[in-house]
């Protein structure tokens, strides 16, 4: 059996035999026969947009793999730096190597602070993190005018280890904005993740000690969010990036696309979700609402797992060693209930809707104490790591700019009217 396909174009009889690699078949074969015709595929479902070594996600199989690395083992005995440095070098670090990039990272924490005091303090009281954090992403392009020069492996180090950095800095920074508390420098004493719940969390003690529990839990779920191949938001980075933009522009787009309730959002679409429903009781006529088309099961389905998502698998066992500190989260009950109605019911299991990640993610995050309107920042600060690996990869790999065609079904050619004769 050939490991190809062959076209014909019928109305010229004219045949082409494209090769099948990698699972797909390359477009510049298929433009050699068909110039000018286009695939309509416009979320698209069946284009790879990039060959890409960061991740691997089977979807069928509901495998996760970061550089071959399965996504369980990593969650299970790795840290969020050394699977950051992993995603950014396609290798796991030496004793050495890990040892550097942990220092380079924790002295770059500090936000210049004009970035705080200009920028982030001039939002308004009620302005949602995530919108600060987005344009303040942007506005750390201005800091750094050697972010522009991309071609330099140096500079390119330097805007990666500053990024991965800042942006719990930036994270926490927007939390206390929008509550009114001061802000709270870095302690670089501390790791990365307990550095960020200083951050957010003291008040007036000398030194915020975070419980190891939750401090644990948190590099859990950053590892698990640090990436996920070609989602929304990464395929902006790579958008961007492909135009040559500095990377905390381009940074900014993939945390844009990742803001919406169909992508990082889900996790508080799904706290505001549960607790409409309010009781177990109510589940069954919430989920006959879905059915009827009355809205969507926030935190179920995926483009690409027709399968549990992994993560969500590892995230239920986190919930449970969470809520031993925190105390049960009173929508659990309600979670589980939905999640067991879900898939009993030939609606949800005939479309292959399972729960994601982000179904059970909410809830330890509130559970932790955080407002829903930073559950999508949380998502943001770990996966700007994949965001970086990406925009890195794609430059590396010299990518031209990404450019899609368009089928125009507009108005045909017409002469302009003056105002007055409209
Ligand atoms: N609840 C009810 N029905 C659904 C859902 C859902 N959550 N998701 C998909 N469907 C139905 C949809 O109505 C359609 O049915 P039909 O064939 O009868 O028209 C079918 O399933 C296929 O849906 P689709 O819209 O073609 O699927 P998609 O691949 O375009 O969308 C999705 C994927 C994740 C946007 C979607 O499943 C969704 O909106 N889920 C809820 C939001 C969510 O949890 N997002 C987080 C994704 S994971 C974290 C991340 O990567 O950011």
């Amino acid at each position: 059996m050939a490991e190809s396909v062959t076209i014909t174009d019928n109305r010229t009889g004219e045949s082409i035999e494209i090769p099948i690699a990698n699972g797909g078949i390359d477009a510049a074969d298929w433009r050699k026969l068909l110039p000018g015709i286009w695939f309509y595929d416009p979320a698209f479902s069946t284009t790879a947009a990039a060959t890409s070594a960061v991740t691997e996600v089977d979807g069928e199989a509901g495998i996760l793999r970061y550089r071959g690395y399965p996504i369980d083992q990593l969650a299970e005995k790795s840290s969020y730096l050394e699977v950051a440095y992993l995603l950014v070098n396609g290798e796991l670090p030496s004793t050495q190597q890990y040892e550097e990039w942990v220092h380079d990272i924790t002295y770059h924490t500090f936000i210049h602070e004009n970035v705080r005091k200009r920028f982030m303090d001039g939002f308004h009281h009620d302005a949602h993190p995530m919108g600060i954090l987005v344009s303040t992403i942007a506005a750390l392009s201005t800091f750094y005018n050697d972010a522009k020069d991309i071609d330099d492996p140096e500079s390119r180090y330097k805007q990666i280890i500053r990024l991965i950095a800042k942006m719990p800095t930036m994270a926490a920074a927007a939390h206390r904005h929008s509550v009114g508390m001061p802000f709270v420098y870095p302690d670089n004493s501390l790791d990365f993740c307990s550095n960020f719940l200083s951050m957010m969390w003291k008040v007036a003690e000398p030194r915020y000690e975070a419980d190891p529990v939750l401090s644990r839990a948190l590099e859990v779920l950053f590892i698990l969010h640090a990436d996920h191949e070609q989602n929304a938001g990464t395929t902006a980075m790579r958008v961007v990036g492909s135009s040559h933009a500095d990377p905390y522009s381009a940074a900014t787009a993939a945390a844009a696309g990742l803001y919406g309730p169909r992508h990082g959002g889900a996790n508080e679409a799904v706290i505001r979700m549960l607790t409409q429903i309010g009781s177990a009781d109510n589940v069954k006529p919430f989920v006959a609402d879905v059915k009827a088309g009355k809205g969507r099961l926030q935190g179920f389905g995926h483009r690409v797992y027709k399968n549990y998502d992994p993560r969500a698998k590892i995230i239920k066992q986190t919930a449970d060693e969470v809520f031993e500190v925190t105390g049960r989260n009173p929508l659990l009950d309600i979670a589980l209930k939905l999640e067991e109605v879900a898939l009993a019911d030939d609606y949800f299991v005939s479309r292959k809707l399972y729960p994601n990640v982000d179904f059970y993610s909410g809830l330890i995050y509130q559970a932790m104490g955080f407002p829903m309107e930073m559950f999508t920042v949380l998502f943001a600060i770990p996966r700007t790591s994949g965001w970086l690996a990406h925009w890195l990869e794609l430059l590396q790999r010299d990518e031209r700019i990404a450019r899609p065609r368009q089928l125009y079904d507009g108005a045909d050619s017409r002469d302009y009217i003056a105002i007055e004769q409209r």
